[in-house]
């Protein structure tokens, strides 16, 4: 009889105790595949448990705890323990990383940690193991379940977005402090070690710029359903002039898009590459037992012993002036010559205009118009100068907007 693979598990909350349940159903059948069962020999929570018996006692950690402090401390002493360690913690891994990566390799043991990144869509594992082979240029997608969720029902029922944040607050969809989520702070660890790992290249997460939905108006998504546009909070991770960008902002994406079906919590992400083309894989982005479905999914990878290889082998520049198409909501005066003037400012920036919409009259007249590619700085420059205009009656609004062309999915 094999030995039992011995868990310490640090953390009993909602992935913990899920984690547990799933261990109590599933042993078995990871024992049959691997050849041996499964067993959580020690629980560490604030209540229970003392680390350094849990360390003794184990050949794998898994960290479910979350945050950085006491979490850094106890991976990084597993670690040098020379055990294997699991974790589904991004603030951890974008935060520090290439310090736990260098203990896990001076140790000749594993650090796995596919929950950290879209739940229990297997993103970390396509990254670092299928694509191994070839040169990744691009990873973007939605990597927020609750962000998703709630530009969802913006644009579905109309409400407004603290209306919709209470509800999926109420749904256990966003937590009582939402602040990570709807900031942008949450995906922007998330695509930093996305980053990292596609361009083996360190990624340090002050780098990684990123802008919430917090200022999203309902009439946006109205409009945008006009122009045949859905709102995503995208994490965007590409190689460019030389260095790479990494950005997570609110976006409009054309209808044939393939993030732009995904709705309500769920993630998807996209990886482009020459020799791929592109891929798209999507899921169940958060959730305790999809959670905990991944977090196995590594302890039986580790079983296996493969394990991947986190080194750096290069170091990019982060480039930031980066080109976008834009959405532009302009609330103007009700009268001859505005729009004359509207595409005055935008041809001397070298803006050109996509198509335009105009709507309402007196008090409600708006100009609603989508941009071709242009540099960034030139937009917002430009953007400052329409606000200066006369006419306008509040100050301009703009989202990017995915131009790339997709064909329409079939009806
Ligand atoms: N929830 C999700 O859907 C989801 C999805 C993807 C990734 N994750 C990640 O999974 C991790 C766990 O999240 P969760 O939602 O399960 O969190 P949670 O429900 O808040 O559970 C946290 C657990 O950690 C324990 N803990 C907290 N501080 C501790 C300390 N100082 N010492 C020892 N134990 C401590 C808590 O102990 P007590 O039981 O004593 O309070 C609790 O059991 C996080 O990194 C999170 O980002 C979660």
């Amino acid at each position: 009889m094999p030995e039992p693979f011995r868990i310490g598990l640090l953390g009993h909350g909602t992935v913990g105790g899920a984690f547990h349940e799933l261990i109590a159903a599933r042993a078995d059948a990871v024992a049959a595949t691997s050849g041996r069962r499964p067993e959580i020999t020690g629980v560490l929570r604030r209540s229970e448990g003392d680390f350094d018996q849990i360390l003794a006692e184990s050949d794998v950690v898994v960290e479910l705890i979350g945050g950085t402090n006491p979490a850094r401390d106890y991976v990084l002493r597993a670690l040098e323990a020379g055990k294997h360690v699991v974790t589904a913690n991004k603030q951890l891994v974008a935060q520090h990383g290439e310090e736990l990566f260098a203990a896990a390799r001076e140790s000749g043991v594993q650090l796995r940690f596919e929950a950290a990144v879209a739940g229990v869509v297997p993103v970390i594992r396509v990254i670092q193991e299928s694509l191994a082979a070839t040169e990744m240029t691009k990873v973007f997608g939605i990597v927020n379940g609750t962000t998703n969720f709630i530009l969802t029902e913006m644009a579905r029922t109309g409400a407004s977005f603290d209306e919709v944040l209470a509800q999926a607050q109420e749904l256990g969809y966003a937590e009582a402090d939402p602040t990570a989520d709807v900031g942008g702070a949450d995906a922007a660890a998330k695509m930093a070690i996305l980053a990292r790992l596609a361009f083996h290249t360190p990624v340090h997460l002050d780098d990684v710029s990123y802008e919430g939905i917090t200022e999203i108006q309902p009439d946006d998504l109205a409009y945008a359903k006009e122009l045949g546009l859905s709102l995503k909070l995208l994490g965007v991770a590409e190689l460019r002039d030389g260095g790479f960008s990494v950005r997570v902002f609110p976006c409009f994406l054309y209808r044939g898009h393939p993030l732009a079906p995904v709705e309500g919590p769920f993630n998807a992400v996209m990886v482009q590459a020459p020799a791929i083309n592109e891929i798209t894989i999507s899921g169940p982005g958060a959730g305790g037992m999809a959670t905990a479905t991944a977090v196995l999914g590594d302890v039986v990878s580790i079983l296996s012993g493969d394990a991947p290889v986190h080194d750096t082998q290069r170091e990019l520049a982060m480039v930031r002036d980066v080109s976008s198409s834009f959405y532009l909501h302009l609330e103007v005066a009700d009268r001859p010559g505005v729009l004359a003037a509207v595409a005055d400012v935008l041809g001397q920036a070298g803006i050109s205009v996509r198509s335009v919409v105009q709507r309402g009259s007196g008090e409600q007249a708006r100009l609603v118009m989508v941009m071709h590619d242009t540099p960034e700085a030139a937009f917002y420059g430009a953007l400052d100068e329409l606000g200066k205009l006369d006419f306008m009656r509040a100050t301009p609004r703009a989202i990017r907007v995915i131009e790339a062309e997709f064909p329409d999915p079939v009806d």
